[in-house]
């Protein structure tokens, strides 16, 4: 809001978050005391050619950058909502978990929706309570936050007060740019589209609200108890390039999605688990939930990392659900003719929720009478879309082809689907599913403590950043994390790796340890510890030079290995979470040293959708 046209820089700030990734954007505009919304499914560039012929003009307006997550893509569901008089508007950042039960309450009182989403339902319930209490939009805004529950970083505007603009948030980012004399200002999820325009900006806090009129910046906390108080803005200077702001401060959007994992899965176990009340739920996996539990055998079909996913999910499935599991390379199970019964469950796990193999295996599965699950990260995608039902990741846009965080986020749901099965079919015990409810809890923290390891790691990568192979060895749990370490360095560095079970490389790969050849061990106190001790000394003998992975506080393997990375301690069956992250630092910074582009590296593309 301020002296200029708004639009044009409200189109030019959606372009500067488009690397943020999205698939609908839309703007909203007042004029004459009337709210004019315009919004479009795809690109911004879709949205600017569909506003040719439309009334543009207003010194106060809002545009959002929309990434599914409740409701497929299209132009209902994108960004901006509005109330049903249409004089209130709202865009949407995060998840409302509560919006549900909220929307029944609105439904019973004569709201009518046009969309599938929980940000449409949080403006009509903003209007409700405004008519109710008949108060000020502020305080009507103040209620509805402390009602709903989850994530949401939110921009209100009012046709009836046309130079105010309200923003609050909880959990996702916020930031606003304040013009000379506060005349100005410029709202954004990050400091890019907001940079150019001014370098004094304000990043709201959790449980902030934000009034914006022309010369004035309020902000005040949402919790009513603490009444009116306005805080000082705390005004920070931003010294910093675009490149850098759309990183996040990060070299590559693959370090930066690796730092994200902590808050990924942290949003992946939003509002489906509470520990503190053992509550445990997939709300896209209930309609067919019977095929799961009835399942006499669980198909899983992936591709690269997706299936590495699927084959940590099958020693949990076993272990928890105690069903057996066959994990498929999707290329290959769509021409192998495979035996599918009715009563087989098929889980699809995939980040694009686009890759062309794993759609067609599905479409085989299916048309053999399979119930298939999809497990994807992008909402609305074919994937997602062709399935009968599953969960969504929540990890939000990857963007480094190389995948990490949509790894982590994948292991959390189907650690999810498998304690929800195995509760409902009595094959883990209360004390089991709690203790394991409580850890998946504490996982992020310990995520984010593994990260702490990244500058030692970025020293060992100095020692084998010119190395030509590499071998990765794990055992149970941790055997597909080594296929994955491998595929990480062979996909962004190009070295030539491989990924094993530990006890395999008797049977060959041992042939090829010599002083030369680095071995990464995932050597975790897991029921195989011992084991893997011993092939650590196989190697050793050869004179293979040995990293490894181990706990917090392990000296014994330090005594043997030329490098031991740390990771913390956690029950046998989610080490796979904090395991990886130490493989793939490894990857990227030895990929970094040897000049590699690590966001696109050669020959590969983020969403394979050609065979
Ligand atoms: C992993 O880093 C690669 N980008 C690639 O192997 C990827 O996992 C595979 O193409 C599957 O993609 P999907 O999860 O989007 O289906």
């Amino acid at each position: 809001m301020g002296e200029q046209e708004a639009l044009p820089i409200i189109l030019k700030g959606l372009k500067r978050l488009e690397y943020r990734g999205y698939d609908s954007a839309g703007v909203a505009l007042i004029r004459d005391n009337n709210l004019l919304v315009y919004k479009k499914k795809g690109k911004v560039a879709e949205l600017e050619n569909y506003l040719q012929d439309k009334v543009q003009t207003g010194s106060i307006g809002m545009g959002h950058t929309r990434w599914a997550t409740h409701g497929e893509p299209n132009d209902t569901n994108a960004h901006p909502h509005y109330s049903s008089d249409n004089r209130l508007a709202l865009i949407h950042n995060g998840i409302i978990e509560n919006y549900a039960s909220i929307k029944q309450e609105l439904l019973r009182k004569g709201h009518h929706f046009l969309g599938q989403t929980d940000s449409e339902v949080f403006i009509h319930f903003i209007e409700q309570i405004q008519k109710e209490n008949e108060c000020s939009l502020f305080e009507a805004v103040r209620i509805a936050l402390n009602e709903v529950v989850g994530a949401y970083a939110i921009v209100v505007m009012s046709a009836d007060a046309p130079n105010q603009l309200l923003a609050a948030r909880k959990s996702s980012p916020l930031v606003i740019g304040i013009g000379k004399d506060r005349q100005e200002f410029w709202l954004a999820s990050d400091a890019t589209p907001i940079i150019e325009y001014t370098n004094e900006v304000v990043y709201l806090d959790d449980l902030q609200i934000a009034v914006m009129q022309k010369g004035s910046l309020e902000i005040k906390d949402i919790r009513a108890a603490l009444g009116d108080v306005v805080s000082t803005p705390y005004i920070q200077y931003l010294d910093l390039t675009l490149d850098a702001i759309e990183k996040g401060g990060f070299d590559s959007f693959m370090l930066k999605e690796i730092f994200e994992q902590p808050e990924s899965v942290r949003n992946c176990l939003r509002g489906r688990l509470i520990a503190s009340t053992q509550h445990l739920q997939l709300g896209g996996i209930t309609k067919h939930i019977d095929k799961l539990l009835n399942a006499k055998r669980i198909i899983i079909l992936g591709c690269g990392t997706s299936w590495h996913a699927g084959l940590v999910a099958e020693y949990i499935f076993e272990e928890l659900a105690r069903i057996p599991v066959e994990v498929e390379y999707a290329s290959e199970f769509r021409y192998r003719n495979p035996i599918i019964n009715p009563d087989d469950a098929v889980i699809a796990i995939s980040q694009s929720g686009e890759t062309a193999d794993t759609l067609a295996a599905i479409d085989l599965a299916k048309s053999r009478g399979a119930t298939i699950f999809g497990v994807c990260n992008v909402v609305g995608s074919s994937i997602a879309r062709a399935t009968h039902e599953g969960a969504y990741t929540h990890a939000g846009p990857e963007i480094g082809v190389a995948s990490t965080k949509a790894f982590t986020a994948q292991v959390t749901v189907l650690l999810m689907m498998a304690l929800v099965i195995a509760k409902k079919r009595g094959t883990v015990s209360d004390a089991q599913f709690s203790e394991l409810l409580y850890e998946l809890e504490n996982i992020p923290e310990k995520i984010a403590k593994a990260l702490q390891f990244n500058a030692q790691i970025e020293d060992i990568a100095k020692i084998y950043k010119n190395a030509s192979n590499m071998i990765y060895l794990g055992r149970g749990f941790n055997f597909p994390v080594a296929l994955e370490g491998a595929l990480k360095l062979k996909e962004i560095s190009y070295i030539h790796a491989e990924g094993y079970p530990a006890a395999e490389m008797k049977h060959g790969p041992i042939a090829l340890i010599d002083a030369e050849m680095p071995v990464v061990f995932i050597a975790i106190k897991d029921s195989s510890y011992e084991k893997v001790v011993s092939n650590i000394q196989e190697v050793k003998a050869r004179k293979g030079r040995v990293i490894a992975i181990v706990n917090e506080g392990d000296t014994f393997i330090a005594t043997m290995a030329d490098h031991v990375i740390e990771i913390p301690s956690t029950y046998e069956i989610l080490t796979p979470l904090l395991t990886v992250i130490p493989l793939q630092l490894l990857a990227y910074h030895i990929a970094v040293m040897r000049g590699c582009n690590v966001d696109q590296p050669r020959n590969l593309a983020k969403s394979v959708t050609v065979e």
